[in-house]
């Protein structure tokens, strides 16, 4: 596979390459594509409003690079391998003929439902290999999809809806979770009363669950396929058209819509799949991850099959029906690579190593981790019990907004050490600064990270509000993208994230804004002012404290405790529900008051030995009282 770096003195070359000419860097990775019309410049940038155009005037199709261009040498590959969340219900095999065709009678579909480029669709759906097809057909036609992870409640679907004023949604009856079907439309008929831009709901029958379709609003996805063409025309797209938004938390209570456009985040998700897995063309690649965050985007859906990969999609949970499953799949499916969140490595730690042995490893090459900081305790874990100890193991920094992997070692490639993420790909330029915006170079040292100079994957910016895309990335240190990580360049010239140094919380690989936790709180009627702050936890690497200030007239605290939980479920989903809620009388304020969350943090991290000078507090008085109220 072209591009594909082997050796160490390799990376070092191609890295410095990239950092001394980076146009001719990515423009001869860009040359490997099919483009209908070649880019005439491959950058312009300059991160002060920011403004950044890779491969401008290009013209493409990102399908047309995953299918056109594989079909005659691979059409007969199998491109996704689905593996049901029962383990009873056969296995789905789609080549990339099969999803070819697949896609193009789905992109006449949304056609025939008036969807033209440009508009956008939400894609609300369970892990089946239509979540895939559907966010390929948007690409097709070059309608911009925003995938809205299914566990999110209507209040965030509609909040999604209406922030993009979306045309249409893609959805399912209900979604297999493990023991439960959950359901799925209902939830999209709760969103569409809250919100009024969608003109046609395509449903998927998945789980057979009744539902109520609307005359003239609601299809069904089976009837609207029939008959139609399995070809389709591939809109022509500039490098800079959007491909897709995506919604993450960020430290204020509104979700961002992360814009990534087409040509650069084609070039970037492929460059780096193939590098940092060392992909081979007969290997089997599984991301556990849901096609509802960018890692589902990136590593599931895009860079591998833009490399001519098999990806495996998986529909259920990690524990049934029993803890061994993921083992189990990596042995049905001899898969090569694998690629998880530290949480789930945590979770399924703690069933100790039976769960494994009945189980062949033989065939896995390369182990990956991805979400949030991998303690050594679960690095050791998986690389010796699942990786066998001779697997590579690639803990890979990026985000939703880098939309591709930036900081990881490249498997069996560059050198390996638990719990740090390692050295930047070729074409990646971190940096750590300090708090004064100052690079500080050579080893040992700890700062902001941040990122120096453009790179094809990057968002464009936040849609609608680019100005608040300015200040939250390219405003604190002007002249560089911060990415709200703190990290740290250790004796060997290898970087570790230390994590979020912003009021963002890493819940189980997931990004939650505690503004946003904290404005659900706030709605329920007797809580009168709240602080949600994280803490250290076991499995999730950090769980959700809250401390709520409350009218406790009625209500027993007991009652009032389980009622804000569920608001916030209700209100976000469940992945935001606090695991802690404290009432309180008061909350540590300054004398501007501005709420000393320094101090609830460490209270919720059981760390109150050095909590500072609080005497200049508004309410030093309190401080007492939570840390007893704590347990502590
Ligand atoms: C935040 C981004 C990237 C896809 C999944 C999460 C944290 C991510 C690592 C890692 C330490 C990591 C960072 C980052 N993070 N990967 N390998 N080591 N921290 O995407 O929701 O956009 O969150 O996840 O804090 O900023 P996201």
């Amino acid at each position: 596979m072209s591009h594909k770096i082997q050796t160490l003195s390799g990376y070092l070359h191609e890295y410095q390459k990239s950092v001394l000419q980076p146009e001719e860097f990515w423009g001869k990775i860009a040359e490997s594509f099919h483009w209908r019309k070649k880019w005439d410049k491959v950058l312009d940038w300059n991160f002060d409003e920011p403004d950044v155009k890779w491969f401008r005037n290009g013209k493409l199709n990102i399908t047309e690079n995953i299918f056109e261009r594989h079909l005659y040498t691979m059409g007969d590959k199998p491109a996704i391998i689905w593996e049901p969340n029962d383990p009873n219900e056969e296995t789905v095999t789609l080549t990339y003929r099969e999803l070819y065709e697949k896609t193009c009678q789905f992109a006449n579909a949304m056609e025939a439902k008036g969807i033209v480029k440009g508009d956008r669709v939400i894609i609300y759906m369970p892990m089946v290999p239509e979540a895939a097809i559907a966010m390929l057909a948007c690409a097709r036609i070059g309608a911009v999809h925003s995938v809205v992870f299914a566990g999110f409640s209507s209040t965030s679907l509609a909040d999604r809806i209406v922030d993009c004023e979306a045309k249409m949604v893609l959805t399912s009856d209900g979604n297999f979770r493990g023991a439960k079907a959950i359901e799925v439309k209902s939830v999209v008929d709760e969103a569409l009363e809250k919100s009024n831009s969608i003109e046609s709901v395509i449903v998927l029958k998945r789980t057979g669950t009744p539902v109520t379709m609307k005359e003239g609003r609601d299809f069904w996805w089976h009837e609207e396929v029939e008959g139609l063409s399995s070809t389709h025309q591939a809109a022509e797209m500039d490098a800079e058209d959007m491909l897709f938004i995506l919604y993450t938390s960020g430290s204020t209570g509104k979700p961002k819509g992360v814009v990534h456009t087409t040509g650069g985040y084609m070039v970037n998700t492929y460059y780096s799949f193939v590098n940092v897995f060392q992909y081979s063309i007969d290997d089997v690649y599984w991301c556990t991850a849901d096609v509802g965050w960018i890692t589902g985007h990136s590593y599931i859906v895009y860079g591998p099959l833009l490399a001519g990969a098999t990806t495996l999609m998986f529909e259920g949970v990690p524990t049934f029906p029993h803890p061994g499953r993921f083992w189990e799949i990596i042995d049905k499916h001899k898969v090569n690579q694998f690629y998880t969140a530290p949480t789930a490595i945590r979770a399924l730690q703690a069933f100790g190593l039976e769960p494994l042995e009945p189980y062949r490893f033989d065939s896995l090459k390369v182990i990956g981790s991805v979400g949030e900081p991998i303690n050594e305790e679960a690095w050791h874990w998986y690389h010796d019990h699942v990786g066998k100890g001779n697997c590579p193991l690639v803990d890979t920094w990026w985000q939703t907004e880098t939309g591709a992997i930036m900081i990881s070692a490249l498997a069996g490639v560059t050198p390996n050490k638990p719990a740090h993420a390692s050295l930047p790909l070729p074409g990646i330029q971190p940096i750590i600064v300090d708090a004064e915006g100052n690079e500080l170079t050579g080893n040992n040292v700890e700062g902001n990270l941040c990122v120096k100079f453009p790179w094809p994957s990057m968002l464009r910016t936040i849609y609608g509000e680019h100005e608040r895309c300015k200040q939250t990335y390219f405003s604190t240190y002007p002249g560089l993208y911060f990415t709200g990580d703190g990290a740290k360049r250790d004796h060997d010239g290898y970087l570790r994230i230390l994590g979020r140094v912003d009021d963002v919380i890493n819940v189980s690989g997931h990004r939650m804004g505690t503004a946003e936790v904290e404005n659900a709180i706030n709605e329920h009627p007797k809580v009168i002012e709240s602080a949600v702050v994280g803490y250290p936890h076991d499995i999730k690497g950090q769980g959700i404290y809250a401390y709520a200030i409350c009218n406790m007239e009625g209500r027993t605290e007991e009652n009032l405790i389980n009622e804000i939980r569920e608001t916030v479920s209700k209100i976000i989903g469940p992945i935001a529900k606090p695991d802690k809620v404290q009432i309180v009388s008061g909350l540590p304020k300054t004398r501007s008051g501005k709420i000393m969350r320094r101090i609830l943090r460490k209270v919720a991290s059981k760390e109150i030995s050095n909590l500072g000078d609080t005497s200049t507090l508004l309410n030093p008085e309190v401080v007492d009282e939570i840390i007893k109220g704590a347990g502590l």
